[in-house]
């Protein structure tokens, strides 16, 4: 049994503070539907992440720009249904708070009443700072996340590790700390070399949570459908897999096929 699994208390944005603090490790993961969040959750994951990769994992678009905010609400409330334990982050989809900060509390209330979530996560930095204060101001938690920042994809043109050069950097950390100041309670900082991920951490006092960032940050995050080698095409070097899944599924269904031919199933103790 992993230690996580005896702590049965449900998992606030105060709690993660707290282990920042006592330099205890936050694990998050992804989970779009009922099956994999009640898997997750009963497993002692601290956080879930109803990330809009679903638009690529579950949907198959080439990037998470085309998800709706309606899909994102039903992915969510069937995670929030599966929950005992984990905090629930979802993510604010491409087009909900780009330049719009009322849209942005609109959409954010209608994730918070629609799905029972328990927070909200928003890609940038200065640029949405407006709409990540107007939904704070509105009592809702705010995730941040910074340097490859998915929606953003066709302004960077790759998914390549960002903030390489200092000027970026310089401009990352700065993003960190307005954040910080608006009152996000943590922040993704998703593939930037591990030496600014770590500067960032031990910059701000909210967790930082890692995906591509090194080991130097507060928490790690991985698309679970990745971690589990269901993806079989996604292979970066970031990616640990924990389980070869596509190949286990593929040849049971392969046996299921097999037996369904043969006349095998279903035999007698299967039968009424
Ligand atoms: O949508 C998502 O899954 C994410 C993670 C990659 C952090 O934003």
């Amino acid at each position: 049994m992993s230690t996580a699994k005896k702590t049965k208390k449900r998992v606030t944005t105060h709690r993660l503070w707290e282990m920042k603090q006592n330099g205890e490790k936050i694990s998050m993961l992804t989970a779009y539907d009922f099956a994999f969040a009640r898997i997750l959750d009963d497993a002692g994951i601290d956080c879930i992440l109803v990330g809009d990769s679903a638009s690529n994992v579950i949907h198959g678009h080439e990037t998470t720009l085309p998800i709706t905010l309606d899909q994102m609400i039903v992915h969510a409330s069937s995670v929030v249904r599966a929950v005992k334990h984990a905090l629930i982050v979802v993510d604010l989809p491409f087009g909900q708070y780009q330049g719009d900060s009322k849209n942005a509390l609109k959409s954010s209330i209608r994730i918070m009443k629609e799905s029972g979530a328990h927070a909200i996560k928003m890609e940038g930095g200065s640029f949405i700072i407006n709409s990540v204060k107007r939904i704070i101001s509105a009592g809702i938690p705010v995730m941040g996340h910074l340097g490859l920042i998915p929606q953003s994809i066709y302004k960077f043109g790759t998914y390549e590790v960002r903030a390489k050069e200092e000027q970026e950097a310089a401009q990352l950390i700065e993003d960190a700390l307005l954040l910080e100041r608006a009152g996000c309670f943590a922040i993704v900082l998703e593939k930037i070399p591990a030496k600014l991920a770590a500067r960032v951490s031990a910059s701000v006092k909210i967790p930082t949570i890692g995906i591509g960032a090194g080991n130097g940050c507060d928490g790690q995050v991985l698309v679970t459908h990745d971690m589990l080698g269901i993806n079989k095409d996604f292979s970066p070097r970031f990616l640990r897999r924990y389980a070869q899944m596509y190949d286990d599924m593929k040849n049971a269904i392969g046996s299921y096929i097999d037996d369904v031919k043969s006349g095998d199933f279903p035999n007698e103790k299967e039968s009424y």
